[in-house]
């Protein structure tokens, strides 16, 4: 099937349309589905279009500036790619297409654990410099600290640490699939390990190999084990965020995994405010979930984000056209969000804050 032309493309849904034409059923279903239900699944996206942005006029905005930085990365714009497993299924090049996007655009990738590109094949094409890579803590703690002395070797500049993901979610549609990685593909982070001789029900065997008793001490753990600032994602209570602060992570990404995890947990939108309000500026706070148009961005910072994370549009993007696919789909986004800046009066991301939310019941009573 031929895809139309990249510059034809006006948004992250019509990425998805193709991506659902092109791509094998289980791929597809793999990184589309949510868990149970999916019913956090479309509140992550529904919840944003419930939030009002209110327009201004008469304020100089024929400039606007979209850059910024977390945690000393420099950002064109304060969008930036979430980790996201098994890139490959969707081209044959995966996290090295990714990285080439990133890397176009002046934006930044996480890599999965769980990729199907290593730590030293990235960190070979992305010339020693390959962002931040995410951590599944393995009850196996030599796995984990070999994972971590190799991403360090391999230049990576901070660890995602990933702490909503005791157990994998039950995603419906990969058991109807008995989902496996296609024939070819290796999660290459565990080339050794039984992990790649797995056939069916792949899920369930990286479920188990991950550590369900992880607690807050291992975070202490992990500190005496790196010396990379450590941020942690998957935090969706104030409570788990305080705690987090306390135990001296560098950084939170308020998530639910995509939906992937507990469903009918809120939306990370529904959340934000609250887990900013808890970190109170001591780290920054940044959020994925449902992020769709440049509008989300734009409510997601007004809300005290530093930055969001995108998964499933850079999959979409992906599957499409490569590196290519990706730099249209964050450029469309960044393009909305410039244009969405530029209707609500603020001119960078620094100014960006809650007054450009429509809030009834504190509107001035002039
Ligand atoms: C197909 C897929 C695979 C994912 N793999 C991982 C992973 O390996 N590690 C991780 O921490 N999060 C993973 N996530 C969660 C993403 O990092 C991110 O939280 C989520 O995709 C954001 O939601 P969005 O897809 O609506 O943008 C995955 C999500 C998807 C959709």
């Amino acid at each position: 099937m031929k895809n139309k032309p990249i510059s034809s493309y006006l948004n992250v849904d019509e990425f998805k349309q193709t991506a659902e034409k092109s791509l094998p059923r289980m791929v597809y279903d793999y990184y589309a589905s949510g868990s149970d239900s999916q019913v956090t699944l479309s509140e992550n996206e529904n919840y944003y279009k419930n939030i009002k942005l209110m327009p201004r006029g008469m304020i100089d905005v024929s400039r606007i500036d979209l850059k910024t930085s977390v945690l000393g990365v420099d950002l064109s714009s304060p969008i930036m790619i979430a980790p996201t497993a098994m890139q490959c299924m969707a081209h044959p090049r995966g996290e090295l297409e990714t990285y080439t996007a990133a890397k176009n655009l002046g934006s930044h990738m996480t890599l999965s654990s769980i990729a199907t590109t290593s730590v030293e094949e990235l960190s070979e094409h992305a010339n020693g410099n390959p962002g931040w890579f995410q951590l599944y803590v393995f009850k196996e703690r030599s796995v984990t600290i070999n994972l971590v002395k190799r991403a360090e070797k391999s230049g990576f500049k901070a660890l995602v640490v990933t702490v909503d993901t005791p157990f994998l979610g039950r995603r419906e549609a990969d058991f109807r699939n008995d989902f496996s990685l296609p024939h070819g593909l290796l999660l290459k982070n565990f080339a050794d390990l039984p992990l790649n001789k797995v056939q069916g029900g792949l899920n369930k065997y990286i479920g188990s190999m991950v550590d369900s008793s992880l607690t807050w001490t291992d975070i202490t753990w992990l500190r005496t084990i790196t010396k990379l600032p450590i941020l942690v994602k998957g935090i969706m209570s104030p409570e788990d965020a305080h705690i987090a602060v306390q135990n001296g992570v560098d950084g939170i990404i308020v998530s639910n995994h995509g939906a992937r995890q507990l469903d009918t947990c809120p939306s990370t939108i529904e959340v934000l405010p609250h887990i900013v309000r808890a970190v109170n500026g001591r780290v920054p706070v940044l959020v994925d979930g449902g992020v769709r148009r440049g509008t989300d961005v734009l409510k997601a910072l007004a809300l005290g984000a530093k930055a969001v994370m995108i998964g499933r549009p850079v999959l979409w993007g992906l599957a499409t056209a490569g590196h290519e696919g990706i730099e249209r789909v964050m450029t469309l986004l960044s393009e909305e969000l410039r244009l969405a800046m530029a209707f609500t009066g603020v001119t960078t991301v620094s100014a960006i804050n809650s007054s450009i939310i429509w809030n009834p019941s504190s509107a001035s009573k002039l």
